[in-house]
C-alpha cells in the first residue's frame, strides 16, 4: 500500500454491562498494533473503538444496579472502559457512544433513508431472543437443559440462560433481499472475510437463506427511537452497527466520511456473522461502500472455553500490567496466539515469554549495546570502516525482517510479523557472541573492528526500535532516546526501516537502564 492511502480500523463497541477483561484488551491491541504500523507508515490512519450502550442487556443491568441506564453507561465508561485504553496503552483516535448525539443523529438520517426507499417495512415477530446474546433465535441455536438452575427450559446455547419468546408488531429490514449480492461479494472479494474458517462458516450460513430481520422493539424504551414511530426503539446491533459510519462522519460530515469510509473491521469471531452479514446488507441498502474487510480473530479461552463476563471466567488487563507492564501484555498476545487463532492464557507462558524474549533476549541486548559504547567510546557512537560477511549478514536480516513483517501485517498475521522483527534480535546476539567486542576491546590494534561491530549492533537496535514501537511503544520510545535520536519515533517510516545507515556515527548514545525488569516470582504474579 503506498503511504498517504487512508486506513480507517474499528474495534467492536463493548457492551457496558460489565467491566472489560483481558478479551477485549486483546481486540483493542490488534487493532492498535495495526493503526500504529500503518500510522507509522504514512498512512492516512483512524483508529475508532467505543462503547454499546442501549438494549435490553444494559437495561436490565442497570435496573438490578438500582440505577438508570445511562447514569450506569456514565460510570462503567468513565471507570472502565476509558481506563483500559491508558491500561494497555491504546493510541485510538476516537471514542463513540452509541448513546452521543452525533451518532443518534447518524442513525436517524440511515433510517429514514432506508425507509423512504422502501427498505423497511411494519410486520409481526413471533419468535425467540436471547437478551445475553442481543440477538433473535431459531431453534437450533437453542437447548433444552435437563438439569439445574433452569431444568426443562430453552437455553441459549452461548449464554446457556433462558430464552424470551417474542411476539411483537415489528419494523422490519428486507435483509432477504441481499442474499445473492452478499453471496457475489464474498465470491468477488475472497479477503472480505478473514481468517478462512469464519469466511467458510458465513457462506454456509447465507447459503442457508436470510430471512427479513426486525429492527424494533416497542416492550422497552433504553434505545434509539424509530423516527417516524415513537413507540419503537432500534433494535440495538442496527443502532451499534452503525457507529462504525456516524463516527466517521455519517449524516454530519460527508467530507469526513468520503475521507475515511470504508473500515476495517477487527472483532471477535462470535460477533464476525453481524459484520459480515447484516452490516454490508444495511450498507448496500443505503448505497454505500461496503467494509474493505471483516476480521473475525479468535477466543481467548480458559479451561478450554471462552473467556466471558456473563460466566464470571474473566481476567482484569490490570492484574497482568501491574506485575508485567503494558508493553509485556501488548507482546505477549500478540505474540503467543497466531491471530486469527484461539489461544489459552497462562501466567506460566507470559512469564517464561517475558524472560526469555523480552527481559533476556531484546532487553540485556539493548543494555549490552548502549553499555559496550558508553565504556568503548564515551557514549559516542562510532562509525564503521570495512564491512565484513557477519556484518553482512545483520544488515541483510535486517532488511528481510523489514520487508517480512510488513508483508505479514497486509495479510493481518501479526504473530508473523513480530516472529520476522524477531530474527533481528536472534541474530544480533549471536552476532555480539562470535565477534567478542569486550576481546576486539582489549587490542588497540582492533579499535576499528571493534567500531564497525558496534556501529552494526547500534543500527540493529535503531531498526528494532522503529519495527516494534507498534507493538512495544513505551521500551522502545526509551530506546529510541539512548541511541540519541531527537526526532519522535512515531515520524520514522516503518516501511524504510530496513534501510542501513541511518544513525550518524558521532551521536550521544546513553546506557539503557533494563527495558524490562526482572520480575520477583511467578506465584505473586499469578495471585495478583
Ligand atoms: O458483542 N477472547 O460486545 P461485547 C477474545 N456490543 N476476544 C473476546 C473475548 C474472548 N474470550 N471475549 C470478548 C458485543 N472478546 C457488541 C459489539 S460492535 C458493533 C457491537 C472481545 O462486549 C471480542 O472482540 O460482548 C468480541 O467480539 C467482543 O469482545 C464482544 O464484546
Ligand atoms: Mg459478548
Amino acid at each position: 500500500m503506498p503511504a498517504g492511502d487512508p486506513f480507517y480500523i474499528t474495534t467492536p463497541i463493548f457492551y457496558v454491562n460489565d467491566v472489560p477483561h483481558i478479551g477485549h484488551a486483546y481486540t483493542e491491541v490488534a487493532a492498535d498494533v495495526l493503526a500504529r504500523w500503518h500510522r507509522q507508515a504514512g498512512d492516512d490512519t483512524w483508529l475508532l473503538t467505543g462503547t454499546d450502550e442501549h438494549g435490553q442487556k444494559i437495561l436490565r443491568t442497570a435496573v438490578a444496579n438500582d440505577t438508570t441506564p445511562k447514569e450506569w453507561a456514565d460510570k462503567l465508561v468513565a471507570d472502565a472502559w476509558i481506563p483500559l485504553l491508558e491500561t494497555v496503552g491504546i493510541a485510538n483516535d476516537d471514542f463513540i457512544r452509541t448513546t452521543d448525539a452525533r451518532h443518534e443523529n447518524g442513525v436517524l438520517v440511515f433510517l429514514n433513508k432506508l425507509y423512504d426507499d422502501g427498505f423497511i417495512y411494519s410486520g409481526e415477530y413471533e419468535g425467540y431472543y436471547c437478551v445475553g446474546c442481543e440477538e433473535y433465535k431459531q431453534l437450533d441455536d437453542l437447548l433444552e437443559t435437563p438439569d439445574g438452575d433452569f431444568a426443562g427450559q430453552l437455553v441459549c446455547k452461548i449464554h446457556g440462560r433462558p430464552i424470551e419468546v417474542l411476539q411483537e408488531t415489528n419494523y422490519f429490514f428486507r435483509m432477504s433481499q441481499f442474499e445473492q449480492k452478499l453471496l457475489d461479494l464474498y465470491e468477488s472479494q475472497p479477503d472480505f472475510i478473514q481468517p478462512e474458517s469464519v469466511r467458510n462458516e458465513i457462506i454456509q450460513f447465507v447459503k442457508q437463506g436470510l430471512q427479513d430481520l426486525s429492527i424494533s422493539r416497542s416492550s422497552f424504551d433504553w434505545g434509539i427511537q424509530i423516527p417516524w414511530d415513537e413507540r419503537h426503539v432500534l433494535y440495538v446491533w442496527f443502532d451499534a452497527l452503525l457507529n462504525y459510519a456516524t463516527a466517521a462522519g455519517y449524516g454530519s460530515d460527508a467530507a469526513q466520511f468520503a475521507r475515511r469510509w470504508p473500515a476495517v473491521h477487527i472483532v471477535g469471531k462470535d460477533i464476525a456473522r453481524f459484520h459480515a452479514v447484516i452490516w454490508p446488507a444495511m450498507l448496500m441498502a443505503a448505497g454505500l461502500p461496503v467494509p474493505r474487510r471483516v476480521f473475525g480473530h479468535g477466543w481467548l479461552l480458559v479451561g478450554g472455553e471462552k473467556m466471558s463476563k456473563s460466566k464470571l471466567t474473566g481476567i482484569a488487563p490490570h492484574q497482568i500490567t501491574d506485575t508485567f507492564g503494558s508493553d509485556a501484555f501488548r507482546y505477549y498476545f500478540m505474540r503467543a496466539i497466531s491471530f486469527g487463532q484461539d489461544g489459552s492464557f497462562s501466567w506460566e507462558d507470559l512469564s517464561a515469554r517475558y524472560q526469555a524474549e523480552l527481559a533476556n533476549g531484546f532487553g540485556n541486548l539493548a543494555s549490552r549495546v548502549t553499555a559496550m559504547i558508553g565504556r568503548y567510546f564515551d557514549g559516542v557512537l562510532p562509525g564503521p570502516s570495512e564491512y565484513t560477511d557477519a556484518d553482512l549478514a545483520i544488515q541483510r536480516t535486517v532488511a528481510t525482517a523489514a520487508e517480512d513483517a510488513d508483508v505479514a501485517i497486509e495479510r493481518f498475521a501479526i504473530h508473523e510479523s513480530i516472529a520476522a522483527i524477531w530474527t533481528i534480535v536472534d541474530d544480533l546476539n549471536g552476532y555480539i557472541t562470535t565477534q567478542e567486542p569486550w576481546v576486539l576491546a582489549k587490542d588497540d590494534a582492533k579499535r576499528e573492528r571493534l567500531a564497525t561491530v558496534l556501529y552494526t549492533a547500534a543500527e540493529g537496535l535503531r531498526a528494532l526500535a522503529v519495527l516494534l514501537s507498534p507493538v512495544v511503544p513505551l521500551a522502545t520510545a526509551k530506546l529510541w532516546t539512548a541511541l540519541g535520536q531527537e526526532a519522535a519515533l512515531g515520524d520514522q517510516r516503518i516501511r524504510s526501516a530496513g534501510e542501513w545507515g541511518v544513525l550518524r556515527p558521532g551521536t550521544a548514545i546513553t546506557k539503557l537502564e533494563a527495558l524490562f525488569p526482572r520480575i520477583e516470582t511467578t506465584e505473586d504474579a499469578g495471585a495478583a
